[in-house]
């Protein structure tokens, strides 16, 4: 494999095209217009830059990584030559496959054609496809430079060479994928936040707690323990007795609604959307600038703690 496209440059194309660009990759990022090209290269740089402040990536590395990436607003353009061609419009179906159509009558048989779709199966994005065997599903998380985890996702007509390619690129990359073993609406990890933000929304619909309360319970506990030692470990660290009698004790208090919050629905319709209006569970004067730093610059001290610690597991076992 030598050449990847990536089709849209919005919050998460250009995130994963970098990813793809720093191992040596020739990529090809395409946006319908030259300003969202224009602002995925100022964000790779970004990003770029504060990884080598970091030392998490030499200057030569960087120089390297925009050299691989190049930018195009014409789709046939973009996959000419794609081995594997990572589709990263928006949440729409008959945009994506309209995209498909294009993108299957002219790459080689061979190229896998991995989807970023957040929710939809791929028995509905492979509907209209010649081969449906070369379609999967690899989902990232915001920011997908930083953020470990890849799901991937196949289906019954999946290749399974298809699948074994996409394991291996994503490792390659850097990533820690999760294969599903079943499609399910919504992977596994945002399965996991609904049903935890359904009993967070439903606290403070209670009147238990504030937004932020729960951010600082959230962070001091679970997100602390979290990135180190994962749910199912934790209860075994815990006692599986304990967990038992925790589950049995609370769950019947536990929300079980179907329905999204009414005070969620209200902030919706009064464009309270978090940084895009400057107004969400908290208030921001810069459409979120300062928060997103703050975050990725937490998170990459958190990777790189991580990476750290990863090495040092092998230079262990390989002393071994
Ligand atoms: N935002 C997230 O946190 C997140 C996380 C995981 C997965 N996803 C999924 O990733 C995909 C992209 O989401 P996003 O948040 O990056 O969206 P986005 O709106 O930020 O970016 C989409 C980009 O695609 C471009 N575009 C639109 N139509 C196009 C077309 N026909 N051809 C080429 N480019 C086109 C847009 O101009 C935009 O630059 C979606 O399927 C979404 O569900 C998003």
């Amino acid at each position: 494999m030598k050449n990847i496209a990536v089709i849209g440059a919005g919050v998460m194309g250009h995130g994963a095209a970098q990813l793809f660009a720093q191992v040596g990759y020739n990529v090809r990022i395409q946006a319908r217009r030259e300003s969202s090209l224009e602002q995925a290269r100022e964000l790779i740089t970004n990003s770029l830059n504060i990884m080598v402040e970091k030392e998490m990536l030499t200057q030569e590395v960087m120089d390297q990584t925009l050299a691989n990436i190049t930018y195009t607003t014409e789709l046939l353009e973009a996959i000419q030559d794609a081995d594997f061609v990572l589709e990263s419009i928006p949440e729409n179906l008959e945009l994506k496959l309209d995209t498909y159509e294009i993108i299957e009558s002219v790459v080689s048989k061979k190229t896998i054609i991995a989807s970023n779709t957040s929710t939809f199966p791929l028995k509905d994005l492979t509907q209209k496809a010649k081969h449906p065997e070369r379609f999967i599903i690899t989902h990232y998380f915001n920011p997908p430079q930083i953020v470990p985890v890849v799901e991937i996702a196949r289906f019954e007509k999946t290749d399974e060479q298809v699948v074994q390619t996409t394991y291996d690129l994503m490792k390659e990359i850097g990533k820690s994928p999760v294969v599903l073993k079943k499609e399910v609406t919504g992977f596994i990890v945002n399965r996991v936040q609904v049903a935890f933000l359904r009993e967070c929304f439903n606290l403070i619909e209670q009147g238990v707690c504030t937004a932020e309360d729960i951010d600082i319970a959230v962070k001091g506990s679970m997100g602390f323990k979290w990135a180190f030692c994962g749910p199912m470990e934790s209860q075994d660290l815990a006692g599986l007795q304990t967990t038992q009698a925790m589950v049995h004790n609370i769950e019947q208090e536990l929300s079980n609604t179907r329905e999204v919050p009414t005070f969620l629905k209200e902030m919706v319709a009064n464009e309270e959307l978090g940084i895009r209006s400057n107004k969400g569970f908290y208030d921001y004067d810069d459409n979120g600038a300062k928060a997103i730093h703050t975050r990725d610059d937490n998170f990459l001290d958190l990777l790189k703690l991580m990476q750290q610690k990863a090495g040092k597991k092998e230079e262990v076992s390989s002393a071994k």
